[in-house]
């Protein structure tokens, strides 16, 4: 079984490039499942019901979030009906959604996605490593299901590694999202979990992390302050990991990063890695 893990969408402009390349990535490789971070996706704020179906009908099977999961309102009935659309599964509230989710694909395997927040250089949420224990003492590699993706969104490379080095061996992968850089640590954990700090973002790189420079710089220097920035959106590119599952222990054999499009070194890894 092949998943592939795509970074943070950022504006409307990185749905429109994934749509036209996720048909072709997933017959290239082979893809079983595919999850992407679309929290920063409706004008850089948020998520809308709109842009979650049109993800979904893209096929993408399973959406993560962070931060910013609140940001556009409409999206709460949404989330409370879709269990496909992911918030944080510790963010220290009473609010609709849920933290993760068993899919089933159309084969019949069984992904757990789990999406964590970090708490390292951001606003507080509950102990991610309660949070994700809670919900691993229910389940088991290839004894209740076949795979087990971890998105944890936050800025503190360290909080990532340590989540990860705590979980090696118990889950397949465990990918940041939220810096919205490319990290080229992408690996195998001794244990077997694949890890990479951040799979990037799906944006337009000749920005400030997805947004207009100048708006950017307007606030660092000008304007010192916050207001809005919109997306960059005049280039295109995808930025992700694909993992190739063991069927017998649901731990990781293969994790390859995938760069697409402009401004950034493209990576193309060989599909023989993942096709049997
Ligand atoms: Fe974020």
């Amino acid at each position: 079984m092949n998943i592939l893990f795509l970074g943070d969408l950022v504006g409307e402009n990185s749905v429109y490039f994934l749509k036209k390349n996720l048909r072709n990535i997933c017959v290239k490789y082979d893809i079983n499942f595919v999850i992407t971070n679309a929290e920063n996706v409706a004008e850089g704020y948020g998520i809308t019901p709109d842009i979650s179906n049109n993800l979904f009908e893209a096929g993408v099977n399973v959406i993560s979030t962070g931060n910013h999961v609140w940001d556009k309102v409409e999206i709460i009935p949404y989330i409370a009906k879709n269990y496909n659309l992911l918030k944080p599964n510790n963010l220290n509230n009473q609010s609709a959604g849920q933290g993760f989710i068993l899919y089933e694909t159309k084969t019949n395997k069984k992904i757990l996605v789990i999406n964590l927040l970090c708490n390292l250089f951001m606003r507080k949420s509950d102990n991610l490593f309660e949070s994700v224990k809670n919900i691993m003492n229910k389940y088991i590699l290839k004894k209740n299901c076949d795979a087990i993706i971890i998105d944890i969104h936050g800025e503190a490379a360290s909080e990532k590694q340590a989540l990860a080095n705590y979980l090696d061996g118990k889950v397949t992968a465990v990918i940041g999202t939220h810096t919205h850089v490319p990290t080229s640590d992408l690996r195998i954990l001794p244990y077997g979990t694949a890890y990479q700090t951040d799979a990037g973002m799906c944006g337009d790189y000749d920005s400030v992390i997805g947004g207009e420079k100048s708006k950017w710089i307007e606030n660092f220097v000008e304007k010192p302050g916050f207001q809005k920035i919109k997306p960059a959106s005049i280039n295109h590119t995808i930025c992700g990991a694909i993992i190739k599952v063991y069927e017998d222990t649901g731990l990781s054999s293969v994790a390859k990063q995938l760069i697409l499009g402009d401004i950034l070194e493209n990576k193309i890894p060989d599909e023989k890695l993942f096709l049997k």
